[in-house]
C-alpha cells in the first residue's frame, strides 16, 4: 500500500472544496492501492510561517516553534505521494496552501515524491492557474509535480447529488492522475532504497569546501 496524504487547500466557510473531496477519497479509498490520510488544513491551523535555524533546532530531531508545525512536517514525510486539492484565488493557490508547503521547511520531505493535483474553481479556468502556480513552487521543494492532473470547472455544478461528477471527463482524469502517482510512487520507493542524493545545498557547500 502506498501512503498517500491528500491536502485540502482551502479553509473557507461553505467551501466548494467540500464537493470534490468526497468524491476523490471514494476514488482512492476505491482504487485499493493507497493507506489514504485526508489532511484538511481546517483541521490543521498551522501559523503563519516564521521558522528559522533558531526554532528548527537540532536538523536531526527539529523541534519548531510549535509542535504542530513538528507534527505536519511529519506527516509530509510519512508520506510516500500527495495529492493537492486546490482552489484559485487571484491565479494562484491559496496563502493559506502555499503557507502550509512552506511550513515543510528544513526537513526536505518532500524531496522526490510525488504530487498530483485536483483543482476547480467557479468559473471556466478550473484552478488551472493554481497548479501552475503549484509548479513553481514544486521544482523549488522537489516534488514532483505530475503532468496529469484533474480540472474542475465550475464547480458549484460539476457535481450531482450523490457526489459523483456530472462531467466524466473528472473521472477519467482522476483514474489517469491515480495510475501516475502509483507509477511514480513504486518507482522512487524502489530508487529510495538505492540510496537519494543529499540535498544539493549541502552537496554544493561540500563541493566548495573542497575547492579550498
Ligand atoms: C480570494 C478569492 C480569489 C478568487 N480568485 C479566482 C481566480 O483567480 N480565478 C477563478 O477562476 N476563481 C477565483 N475565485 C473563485 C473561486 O474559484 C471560488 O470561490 C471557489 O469556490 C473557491 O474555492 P473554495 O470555495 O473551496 O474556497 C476566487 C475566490 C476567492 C475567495
Amino acid at each position: 500500500m502506498i501512503e498517500l496524504k491528500v491536502i485540502v487547500g482551502s479553509i473557507r466557510p461553505e467551501r466548494a472544496a467540500d464537493k470534490v473531496t468526497p468524491w476523490i477519497t471514494k476514488r482512492i479509498e476505491n482504487d485499493g492501492s493507497f493507506n489514504l490520510e485526508i489532511l484538511d488544513l481546517r483541521e490543521w491551523n498551522l501559523p503563519l510561517f516564521q521558522e528559522y535555524a533558531g526554532s528548527v533546532g537540532d536538523p536531526s530531531n527539529p523541534t519548531y516553534s510549535e509542535p504542530i508545525v513538528k507534527a505536519w512536517n511529519e506527516k509530509m514525510r510519512e508520506a510516500e505521494a500527495l495529492v493537492i486539492i486546490t482552489p484559485e484565488y487571484l491565479h494562484g493557490m491559496p496563502g493559506i496552501l502555499k503557507n502550509a508547503l512552506d511550513t515543510v521547511f528544513a526537513s526536505f520531505a518532500f524531496r522526490n515524491k510525488p504530487v498530483g493535483v485536483i483543482s476547480y474553481s467557479s468559473g471556466i479556468a478550473g484552478g488551472s492557474r493554481a497548479i501552475e502556480n503549484l509548479a513553481h513552487v514544486a521544482v523549488e521543494a522537489e516534488l514532483i509535480l505530475l503532468r496529469n492532473s484533474v480540472i474542475i470547472p465550475f464547480v458549484n455544478s460539476a457535481f450531482d447529488e450523490n457526489s459523483e461528477p456530472i462531467n466524466q471527463i473528472t473521472d477519467a482524469a482522476a483514474t489517469v492522475m491515480l495510475e501516475d502517482i502509483k507509477w511514480w510512487a513504486l518507482v522512487m520507493n524502489r530508487a529510495r532504497k538505492e540510496g537519494e542524493l543529499p540535498p544539493g545545498s549541502a552537496r554544493l557547500r561540500s563541493h566548495l569546501a573542497a575547492m579550498k
